[in-house]
């Protein structure tokens, strides 16, 4: 049901790492599902922070940025404006949408790793590792190729044989080399990191996990489980490598034998949640109206009272439940921990990978030039991979919009409103008497909207988007029974109450589409003369359906939207099979 007072809701979406533009899947599986989630709350009059960044350390990003013959900064700096343009053609709500090499992210990841070093959840261990001479550097796992130990296919890579299937350390490797030049000449070498103890953290971890079983989905808790089951292993938090946050001492000098190593990525990479939030907080527009961010992020300045959400993939959630939550606890300080958790499956590509190289699959930059941000917004919430992966195909999208947003919600808008526009001047009329259609729809609608409420709030897109494709087609079925077409021939008075119960159907779903189909709405908003203040929809209130039936003035101007949605034609399918791919 919903919630009757406005809360202070953190959203954060998993940082899409620098070094390309995400595709449609990433897109469906953490950030828009956020940003929807984030508009409904909004919506709703809930105080809503939405922080995303891109995620900029790693030697992913070092390697990107040779290939592009750019600095790493450089790389970054480009890179960065190229995903917050990509975010902003989907309509991406954020507050703020910062960058994980910020200065508040290295500070707070310094002085992360120094709280738990002091509370004994940090340990200097020595190990092996793969040095390449020839790139004068050390070998990330995942680096260094060569012949598998198992089942000797000659590609296998150091973390995993893509052959067998066998999770590999690189030093077992046979005929070992550097996956980033092909030298052959490589030496194990003795390298000294830090380690994150989060076995001594797994039964504070279970317990905490254990106290959400019943608000997670499955897909989060039993990935949890899992690993807490396997048993956690203590993972090092450092890297041998240039690019990222260097490890300091208590004076902030880089640490004793640290020259040359920074932070493994996954470790500051939630940092930046935190970091980015103080980022948002720093400009002079959010100082100006009081906006702090220590009543999201700090238990003892407020943050007790925020909910705090988080939408990723499945691949990330193990380090947002487990080492995240180590960082965390193991810091000792009140800082938030995650309270709701949302973790998506996969999109696949007629159920397949995505590949850029195969031209298998559609990526953000190039999907805005194949259809509108509301379309693939719509397509892909109402097939959100929820309880599974999900196939995308350009049959099924162009279904989604055929049928869903150009027949269903589009023809609605446009029948009533160019019927007032032609008949009662574009005016919304008064008189006429209430019939069983209008008890009807009424009656639709204080079943359907409080139900389509609780369904944006427990992030349950899937029935989010079936509902609201319920509402709309309700309306379709109001107007058949009210008819206020036939009725205008004898009794133009009782058309006149079709047609206003009509509009407001039209203001009421242009409301409902604000989280979903940003656009459309706006155009029908616009087109119902709905002032900016007058669209927003308290706390779902749903008490009085009726009132919402007839909340526009009488003899308010209205007018026919343009055009909302323009049918996907076979022919467009074709052109885009041919560019992207499709059933093979
Ligand atoms: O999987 C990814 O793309 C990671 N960059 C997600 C990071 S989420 C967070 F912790 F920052
Ligand atoms: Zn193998």
């Amino acid at each position: 049901m919903s919630t009757p007072k406005s809360e202070r809701i953190l959203v954060t979406s998993a940082l899409p790492y620098i070094n390309g533009v995400k595709h449609m899947g990433n897109l469906a599986g953490s950030m828009l599902p956020a940003d929807v989630y984030s508009r409904a709350m909004r919506l709703m009059g809930h105080e809503v922070l939405y922080i995303c960044a891109t995620d900029e350390h790693g030697t992913p990003a070092e390697l990107a940025a040779a290939e592009a013959g750019l600095s790493v900064s450089d790389y970054c700096d480009k890179m960065h404006t190229a995903q917050a343009e990509a975010g902003a053609n989907f309509k991406l709500s954020y507050d703020y949408f910062g960058r994980s090499s910020s200065e508040a992210t290295r500070r707070l990841t310094q002085d992360f790793a120094l709280a738990l070093e002091a509370n004994g959840f940090l340990e200097e261990r020595t190990s092996k590792q793969v040095y390449s001479v020839a790139d004068g550097r050390y070998l990330p796992d995942r680096y260094v190729e060569g012949t598998c130990p198992n089942c000797a296919f000659e590609g296998a890579r150091g973390d995993q044989c893509d052959n067998c299937g066998k999770l590999l350390d690189p030093v077992d490797l046979i005929n070992p080399y550097s996956a980033v030049s092909g030298s052959h000449e490589v030496e194990i070498r003795d390298t000294n990191h830090l380690y994150l103890k989060q076995s001594d953290m797994s039964n504070k971890l279970r317990a905490w996990v254990e106290t959400h079983r019943a608000d997670w989905p499955t897909l989060t808790t039993s990935i949890a489980m899992k690993w807490l089951d396997e048993g956690l292993r203590d993972r090092a938090i450092t890297r041998d490598l240039d690019w990222g946050i260097p490890v300091v001492d208590a004076d902030g000098n880089v640490r004793e034998g640290f020259d040359g190593k920074v932070f493994y990525v996954w470790f500051d990479a939630p940092i930046a949640y935190i970091g980015a939030t103080q980022d948002w907080a720093a400009q002079d527009h959010v100082k100006a109206t009081g906006g702090a961010w220590e009543k999201f992020w700090r238990t003892d300045k407020g943050a007790d009272s925020t909910r705090y959400v988080q939408f990723m993939g499945k691949d990330n959630v193990a380090f947002h439940t487990l080492s995240f939550p180590t960082t965390i606890m193991g810091s000792g300080q009140p800082w938030k921990l995650v309270d709701e958790l949302k973790a998506f499956n996969w999109v696949t590509w007629y159920g397949g990978k995505f590949s850029t190289s195969q031209k298998r699959g559609v990526f953000m930059d190039q999907a805005i030039d194949i259809a509108p941000s509301d379309y693939w917004r719509w397509h892909l919430m109402a097939n959100a991979p929820e309880s599974s992966d999900a196939a995308f195909t350009w049959e099924d999208f162009q279904a989604s919009i055929n049928s869903d947003l150009a027949n269903v919600l589009g023809n609605f808008v446009n029948r009533i409103t160019s019927y007032c526009v032609k008949k009662f001047d574009g005016k919304v009329p008064a008189g006429g008497a209430i019939t069983d259609a209008e008890k009807w729809i009424e009656n639709e609608l204080a079943e359907r909207l409080p139900r389509l409420i609780s369904f944006y709030e427990t992030r349950e897109f899937r029935k989010a988007m079936a509902e609201t494709r319920a509402i709309w087609a309700a309306g379709n079925e109001y107007l058949t029974q009210a008819a206020p077409w036939t009725h205008y021939k004898t009794d133009v008075d009782q058309a006149a109450m079709g047609v206003r119960v009509g509009l407001n159907l039209v203001a009421l779903f242009g409301i409902l589409a604000q989280p979903i189909t940003p656009d459309a709405a706006e155009k029908i908003l616009d087109a119902m003369n709905i002032p900016e203040g007058n669209r927003s929809w308290k706390f779902g209130d749903v008490s009085n359906v009726a009132a919402l039936l007839d909340a526009l003035p009488h003899g308010l101007e209205i007018s026919a939207p343009p055009v909302l949605f323009t049918k996907i034609e076979a022919e467009d399918i074709e052109a885009w099979t041919e560019k992207f791919g499709g059933a093979v």
